[in-house]
């Protein structure tokens, strides 16, 4: 058998079938491709083709996986998760954004429960360990008028092998789970106890509203109130101080004339 199909096999229909227990991402929805160019491509083009809400797409490579803000995201085969999920849920637009969040904290508490300590959370979609990128989410939206008509909530997560494998420039922001664990561990595994968390939040934010997941999201970024920003949003760059979250998903920053920002989209890098 070939290293490939090896390690392909945790991720296929067959081993993941068993786990996909939880009702929402159930079995018929669960796709599984070796290559793909893009799972958020896919499971868009799927979305429109008329697939259902809690399919997901998964791929054990990608060749032109997609990050934020035009950015690529280094996909190589055999050793990580990337996947993406369709979800139609009955949403005004303003409150799709809280939909990366929520898929953050479920992130964040899938690898706290791997073992791994010390994952933070970076507004809005960055999973990181020591400062160090350790996953992405990219959240895709089709719009009906004022509704979501669906969206594609795509993740990468580093699991196994080195982020020295990486192409060099991101090499040295990202960190694995492996190497922060000092062992491997079963993507089928992970990915399951993902679908499970997700699911278990999602309900949460339809049911109750976005508060309980705004405060363990909170507890997983730990902003001390004190720490140096700069934010860069589509009217230009800010610098000044994170301080907290608000009830609609905004990242709340204290600029240096003391007004406070609060900012929608856009994207913050923490100043030493
Ligand atoms: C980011 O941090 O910029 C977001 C990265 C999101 C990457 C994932 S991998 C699975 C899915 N398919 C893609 O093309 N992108 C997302």
């Amino acid at each position: 058998m070939s290293p490939c199909v090896s390690r392909c096999e945790e991720l296929t229909r067959a081993s993941m079938i068993p786990r996909l227990t939880n009702g929402m991402f159930g079995p018929e929805g669960y796709r599984f491709e070796e290559v793909v160019d893009s799972t958020n491509r896919m499971a868009m083009t799927l979305a429109q083709e008329g697939a259902p809400h809690g399919t997901v797409v998964v791929a054990d490579g990608q060749t032109g996986g997609r990050g934020r803000l035009g950015r690529s995201w280094a996909s190589p085969p055999g050793v990580n998760l990337y996947f993406s999920m369709i979800l139609k849920p009955e949403l005004p637009l303003e409150r799709v954004a809280m939909l990366t969040l929520l898929t953050g904290v479920a992130l964040a508490e899938c690898v706290t429960a791997a073992g791994l300590d010390g994952a933070r959370l970076k507004w809005p979609n960055d999973l990181l360990h020591g400062g160090r990128k350790l996953g992405g989410i990219l959240a895709e939206m089709t719009a009906r008028g004022e509704r979501a008509r669906y969206v594609i909530v795509g993740v990468g997560l580093n699991v196994n092998g080195r982020a020295t494998g990486f192409p060099a420039d991101v090499a040295q922001r990202a960190v694995t789970m492996a190497e922060v664990l000092g062992r491997d561990s079963n993507r089928g595994e992970v990915l399951a106890d993902f679908l499970h968390r997700f699911t278990g939040w999602y309900r949460c934010f339809l049911e109750e509203g976005f508060a309980s997941v705004r405060a363990e999201w909170l507890g997983y970024a730990r902003l001390t109130g004190g720490e140096r920003v700069r934010v860069t949003t589509e009217s230009g760059e800010v610098t000044g101080e994170a301080l907290d979250l608000d009830e609609r998903g905004c990242l709340m920053v204290r600029r240096g004339d003391g007004g406070i920002l609060r900012v929608m989209t856009g994207e913050i890098n923490f100043e030493r």
